[in-house]
Formats: C-alpha cells, structure tokens, sequence
C-alpha cells in the first residue's frame, strides 16, 4: 500500500470500544502451512458507547465459518477485517480461521521459524492470528488449548490440562490480545521456582533449543532478582502459578511480555561467559527485568490506545533503570544512558523522525517504539519522581496501582495520581509529553556582593508539525564548588518553569564554580559558555559522578572540535585531565573506562550540525583517530601498568566489578596495540576464557588494521554458535576503515550463513554499518546504495526490521549537497517501490518530507 493511501489515526479521534469482551476460548490445530484457529468469544455491549456497529480486526485471514450465538452467519469481509449484523444485546461469536505460520516471514502474528511456532501480536500482531477487537482497552480472560504433536505447548497464565497432543491453559488476568502469546516447539528447560512474599509458589521455566541449556542460568537468576526487587521496591508482586521464558531465534525486538510467558530474542537471554560478553551479561539482566516489571506496569494495567505508550514503556523502562543502578552501579548506569539518550533520542528530536513522547498520529504503530517513547519517557518519569520527591512519588505510585488495576489508561489518569497526592498541578508538566524536541538550556551566571546568580533561558525548536512551543518545567539541580575544590551549596533542585529566569545564591565568600545540571536531571541541551579550566577543574574535584564524567567528555568533545575543524593540536588540558583521572586508583575502574572513551562520530557531527556547520565524516574519523593517537602518546608509559594492574585473572563472573576491570583494561589495550604492534592483544585474545576478553582483544586488533589471523580462527571457534556470529559479522563492518566499510558489508552479505530473515544477522551487518558513520557517509555513495539494496530486498520479507533500520538515514539534513542528493536518490528509490510495506513507506516519507 502507497504511503499517501495509508489512513493516519489520531489520538484525538479516540471512541470507547462499541462492544467488550468477557471471555475468549481459543484452539488452535498447527500445521505450519494450515493452522486453524477456532475462536469462541463472548461480546457484550460497552454502556460506554452509543454506536453498536460491529467491527472485527483481521488480516491475511481465510474465513472458514463464523456463527452467532451458534446460527451460521455471513460476515462482510474488508481489506482490515470483518463486519457483520449482530444482537444488541451480549452473544457469542465464533470463528475458525486459517493461517500459515511458515510463511509468516514478517515475524508478527504466529510465525513458525526453526520448527517452532511462537508469537508476537504487540502492537496489532493478534489480527493475524483470528478476527478480534485488536485494541488495548478491550480486555478479556483468556482459555487457549493447543493440539499440537510437539513436545511444549505454551500460553498464558496457568497450565489447566495436556496429555498427548495437546495442552490447556487458563488466563484469569484481563487483557488484552497484544498480550496474547503461544510457544509450541521441542524445547529444553531450566526449571527454577520462586515463592512470592505473600507465600504462593511460582514454578518458574526459561525455555531454550536443545543445545542451549547451557546459557539459562543467569537469565533465570536475573529473573529471580527482578521478582524480589519488585516486591521490596515497588510492593509488586507477582500474580500466576507460572512464569515462563521462552527464547527465539528470529524475533524483531528484544522482548515481549505476554501475561505470564515473556517470549525473548535469544540475543537478550542466552548467555555465558564464553558465549556473551558483560554487555550482553547486562542487557540481559535489565531486559528480564524490563519484561518482568511489565507485569504490573503493562499488563495489570495497560493502555487505552497505542498512543499511550509510553504509560508502559517509559514507566518501566524507568523501573528497569532503578534495577540496574541498585544491582550495579547507580553513576555508571547514569552515564551510560545519559550517552544512549544522546546518541539515540537527542538524534531522533533533532530530526525529521521527532515525535512527541504521547504521540497524536501515526499510521503505523510499529515505527512509534522508539528511543522517544522509551527512554525520554522514562526521563520524563525521572523529572517527575525529582520534582515530587522519593516519598511522594512511592505514594503515587501505591495509588496508581490501586486505582487502576485491571484499566487500560491514559496518561491523564497518571500525571492525575501524582496530582491528587501531592496537591501540585502538572498542566504545565505536561507538556513533556506533547512537545516535541529537545530542550536547550542557556545558563548565564554573575557574581555581586556574595552573591551568586544563574540564570536560565530555555528554549524549544520547531520539529515536524510543532511550532511556537511553550516553556516546560525543568528541573534543574545545581551544586557549587568554591575555588579550592570544596563543595559550598551541596545539589539544589532549581525549577526552571518560565522562559527565562533567575536564582540567586547568598552568602558566599568566593564565587563558585558551578556544577550545572547535576545527575543530568532534565533531558536538555544545556549551553554555557565556558573553559578548559573550569571543566578540567570539575573533572578533578566535582562530586557528582555524572557531572564529573561530563566535564571530562565537554573538554574532549571541545578539543576534537578544535582539531577537526580548526586543525588544532590535540588539547593538553584535557590529555592532562584525562591521564590523571585514568591513574586515579581511587575511581572505579568502570568510571575511569567511560571517561577514556572519545564521544561518538555521531556525537561530534550532531555538535557541527548544531553549530550551523556541515560534518565532515572523514574529518571527524580523522580527527577521532589523532586523538586516540595522542592519548596513546600521553599515556604511554602508563598503558602497560595499567593494563596489567587490572587485567582480570581470576575465574570469569559477570559481576559489575570484573566487568568494570574488563571494559577499562579493554580500552587500555586498544591504545595499547598502537603501541605494540598487537603483541599484548594477541595475548589477550590467545588466553581469554571469555567473550569480553576475546572479542576486546580482537576489536583492539581490528581497529588498528590487524587481526585478520585472530578473525579467522574466531569464525572456526564459533561457527556453531549464531549469536557469537552476530559479533563477528558486526565487529569487522564496525571496524572498517571508511572506504572499506561498504564493501566488507557486502561482502559478508555473500557468505552462506548470512541470512537477512534473521533480523540478529541483519542488523549485525546492517546496524553495524550505519553505526560506522564514515564508512556509511563515504563520499563514493556506496555505504547508501548497499543500505538501499537490501533494504529493498527486506522490505517484502519483514517489513518492521526493515521500517527501523531506515533511520539510519534520519540525519540526512545535516550533511552537504552532494551527500544530500545520494542520500535523496536511494530513499526516493526505496519510495517508489510497488507494494512497499505501511511500515516503510511511513518511515521513508517521514524521513523525505
Ligand atoms: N513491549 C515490548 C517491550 O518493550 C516491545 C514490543 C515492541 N513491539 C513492536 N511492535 N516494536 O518490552
Ligand atoms: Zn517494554
């Protein structure tokens, strides 16, 4: 379907449901090319609405039979479902549908892919599984049996009946279809249980591919983790006899928390120490636990329309980050998403892709998950738990879940909790969720007779559709130092509600150096004019992990400016800075690895765009690689010790401290190998027990034109093993020298176990190469045409994966003329497709307009 014949809905446009659900009985008979699907559900009218019109989702559907009330009927079938005349008072519905699961490449609805049929109906996926209400606020308890010769027949809530060839399951919860899941397969089990405060024992199972047994553990412990953490933290507990996590192979996302059987790609649960990396050992755990919050915060109550996302995305994404921060460490965790908000939602703000946190249109919901909704959601969450304080923000939360349990709502019925507790009015609050783009914060100070005055201007600019935006709440919290290095006004929370406005801090003796916007405490841009001085001077005595961290990261980001466009040399001050905070053996080692890493190609031409300038890609590689040159040279005589004093000896745990040690003395190595001519990485790589030391001696390799003896041996060690070959695919397109990326990517393309309906596989190479900003924007245009290629090949195959890789051209604007019309000519391209899937022509116009 064209783009411009796509119907776009509006939040506005939102009507109650005509008719509800009051219960679903399903079976399913699967075959891989004939599944039927026998439905029987119990509609009775909502007293909420006035229109009785009787409106049925479904697509790729072949109707077999319907009744009502058991008298065959004759619905009208349209191009997204179904009517038909119906009682108006309650009857019962049923149906038998079928379907083809094999043939179901799209990875939506029930798919069927390595003999094993699995499930994924959020957004609007369960329409391709029988003729349903598909639509959040329709709420229902659902009985599903599954005949089926394979071993495990999985769905949700309790397991009620099975005996050869079949299996019967029970959903007391409500909810609604996108929740809906069915496993069938033969698969093996880690078995574990958990007994909840309240005393009721959950059998707990992480189901895997044989073969796989032996990467279940640490998903099952992080899933025993999140369960207590949720009962201590948030008072949640869990509400099943039964929890079951499956893995799947081809699956489009990360994970999906279906009511009781959270159903994940096997990258964010499969783990051990040869087989996955710390950060794979980490997103693992935050993941499980992002799944098993949803619980509460998605399922026991979800939302009213899809525009209401973030209600449980950015709740819980916000929930999962606390975990984290308390399982590991609360600064580093910070830091780390404060430079994936950066590198990943400040790029879609700044963008033609900027959409507000509650969307008001889309016409397809799939392209709306994204780090907007996510993760500047989840900071909106933060602003508010700031703003209201850690006893009123428990407070509200208790009220949330009492008033809402078993509700599909709004973000109105949220923000109201945190109203009626704390007496506060959040109109203005609001507007986080309706304005799009990223704020920018002018600070300003002056000094007068003891006294201290900031001053703060925001501003917000027009993005697609939005102008003339209104001035937000910002919390701000600020910290001053006094010039020796002591802490004089400990962290103030500033709250910035008008365009422009002053604070004033009495009494002091000196004037103070300011720490601004402390813990990153607002989503902004915050711009104050400055010096090296006083950043390297709070990179040094700052108490504010976070702000010391972004100290060091302005001085490096200023010093590559200089060198990059103004040909300067590489700037002592921050060389200094950085060699002093790297031998700090007071600092976590973890902390010390983030303040030695350069900000991102991305980062450095969003800063050029920002500025008015035009990013020269090549020109920031080079300049990034002259500033690797020079911190390799400062720290010479130190790389070595350093290295060797941290390098993890001791049996591999996926423990924050090790993996702190593992990621600094990495880092170390990198800069190392310029030095050595790879002899230390080659050691590494020769007598690493695990995947963090293996793949950081091998980058360390590669990044420095080396290794092509250690790639090889890796691929024979590891050809058995598919998401080790993720890495391996992705790290050579990662590492590529500019004017090789696009040929390595093809190349890799051409090997037998590329295989782009594995969308792992795909984006290895695929997001790999966009993350290779150099390699990508190479002037020959290759980067963009083999992108466009196979993008064009995917589309008709998975149209999802294919929709969300487009965004590696959402930056498009910032660059020259010449890069513009290649760029313009593949999107154009991809555009005039015959048959472009919803998603991707949304993407691509939206990205064109
Ligand atoms: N709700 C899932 C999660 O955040 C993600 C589902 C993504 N769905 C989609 N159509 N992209 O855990
Ligand atoms: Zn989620």
């Amino acid at each position: 379907m064209a783009d411009a014949e796509t119907p776009t809905i509006y939040l506005r446009d939102y009507t109650p449901p005509a008719w509800l659900v009051e219960e679903v009985q399903l079976t399913f008979r699967l075959a891989p090319e004939t599944t039927r699907v026998l439905s029987r559900i119990r509609f009775t009218p909502n007293p909420e609405a006035t229109d009785r019109t009787f409106v049925l989702d479904g697509e790729g559907l072949t109707l077999i039979s319907a009744r009502i009330d058991g008298t065959e009927v004759d619905p009208t079938l349209t191009e997204a479902g179904l009517t038909c005349d119906v009682p108006d008072t309650a009857f019962v519905w049923e149906a038998e549908v079928e379907i083809a699961p094999a043939s179901n490449t799209a990875l939506e609805g029930l798919y069927m892919s390595n003999g094993m049929y699995s499930t994924q109906c959020e957004a609007q996926g369960f329409r391709k599984i029988t003729y349903y209400p598909d639509r959040p606020d329709v709420m229902a308890p659902f009985s599903v049996r599954i005949e089926s010769d394979l071993p495990v027949l999985l769905s949700n809530g309790n397991r009620v009946a099975s005996g050869e060839g079949f299996a019967e399951w029970h959903d007391p919860w409500p909810k609604p279809a996108y929740l809906f899941a069915l496993v069938a397969g033969e698969l093996v089990n880690l078995p574990g249980s958990f007994t909840t405060r309240s005393g009721r024992e959950v059998e707990l199972n992480v189901w895997v591919r044989p073969g796989d047994e032996d990467k279940c553990d640490f998903a099952m412990e992080a899933l025993k983790k999140s369960m207590t953490w949720d009962e201590k933290v948030y008072g949640r507990e869990y509400d099943l006899d039964i929890f079951n996590i499956v893995a799947v192979d081809d699956f489009n996302m990360g994970a999906m928390e279906n009511k009781g059987l959270n159903i994940f790609n096997s990258s964010a649960v499969l783990a051990n120490a040869r087989t996955a990396t710390d950060a794979n050992f980490e997103r693992i755990e935050a993941i499980i636990a992002h799944e098993y919050f949803h619980n509460w915060t998605g399922n026991r109550i979800t939302c009213r329309d899809w525009f209401q996302l973030c209600l449980k995305e950015g709740l819980t994404v916000f929930r999962d980050a606390q975990f984290t921060a308390d399982m590991r460490s609360e600064p580093v965790k910070r830091i780390s998403d404060v430079l994936d908000l950066r590198g990943r939602q400040f790029r879609e703000d700044g963008g033609p892709l900027a959409h507000p946190v509650r969307p008001e249109s889309f016409k397809e919901i799939n392209n709306f998950y994204t780090a907007t909704v996510y993760e500047k959601g989840a900071e909106v969450i933060g602003m508010l738990k700031r703003l209201v304080g850690d006893e009123a923000y428990a407070k509200a939360l208790d009220l949330y879940f009492d008033r809402h349990d078993g509700q599909a709502c709004t973000i109105e019925d949220w923000l109201r909790v945190f109203e009626d507790t704390t007496g506060r009015d959040l109109t203005q609050f609001k507007r986080w969720y309706s304005q799009a783009g990223t704020p920018r914060v002018v600070m300003t100070d002056d000094w007068a007779d003891g006294t201290y005055t900031v001053t703060l201007k925001q501003s917000l600019p027009d993005t697609p559709g939005q102008t003339g935006k209104q001035p937000q709440v910002i919390p701000f919290a600020i910290g001053l130092l006094d010039p020796s290095g002591q802490e004089v006004v400990p962290t103030t929370l500033l709250e910035l509600t008008e365009t422009e406005q002053s604070f004033t801090f009495a009494g002091l003796a000196d004037r103070p150096i300011p720490s601004p916007l402390r813990g990153f405490s607002a989503p902004v841009v915050l711009d104050r004019q400055t010096d090296a001085e006083e950043r390297a001077f709070l990179l040094a005595h700052d108490t504010d992990p976070f702000n010391k961290w972004e100290a060091g990261r302005q001085l490096a980001k200023t010093a590559l400016i200089d060198m990059i466009d103004g040909g300067q040399a590489p700037d002592d001050r921050y060389l200094d800075a950085v060699r002093r905070v790297v031998t700090d053996e007071s600092l976590d080692p973890a902390f010390r690895s983030l303040c030695l890493g350069l900000p991102s190609e991305d980062d450095l031409a969003q800063s050029f765009a920002d500025s008015g300038r035009t990013p020269d890609p090549q020109a920031i590689w080079d300049g990034r690689e002259a500033m690797r040159g020079a911190l390799a040279e400062v720290l010479s005589g130190d790389l070595g010790p350093l290295y060797r004093a941290h390098l993890v000896t001791e049996p591999y745990a996926p423990s924050a401290e090790q993996a702190g040690k593992r990621s600094l003395t990495n880092i170390l190595l990198s800069l190392l190998t310029r030095r050595d001519g790879g002899a230390a990485a080659q050691g590494q790589f020769a007598d690493a027990d695990n995947l963090t030391q293996q793949i950081g001696a091998l980058s360390a390799l590669l990044t420095n034109g080396l290794g092509s003896l250690e790639l090889a041996s890796f691929a024979e060690q590891w050809s058995h093993e598919r998401l080790v070959m993720d890495k391996w695919f992705m790290i050579q397109v990662a590492h590529a020298r500019p004017a090789d990326a696009a040929r390595v990517a093809d190349a890799l393309t051409q090997r037998p176990d590329f295989a782009m309906t594995n969308p792992n596989r795909f984006r290895s190479v695929f997001g790999a190469l966009a993350m290779n900003q150099a390699g990508f924007h190479h002037a020959s245009g290759d980067g963009y045409r083999l992108m466009a290629d196979w993008l064009i090949r995917l589309d008709p195959v998975n149209p999802q994966t294919t929709a969300r890789m487009c965004s590696a051209f959402q930056t498009w604007r910032r660059y020259d003329a010449d890069r513009q019309g290649m760029i313009r000519e593949q999107l154009e391209r991809i555009a005039a497709l015959p048959g472009l899937s919803r998603d991707t022509a949304e993407m691509v116009g939206r990205i064109l307009e």
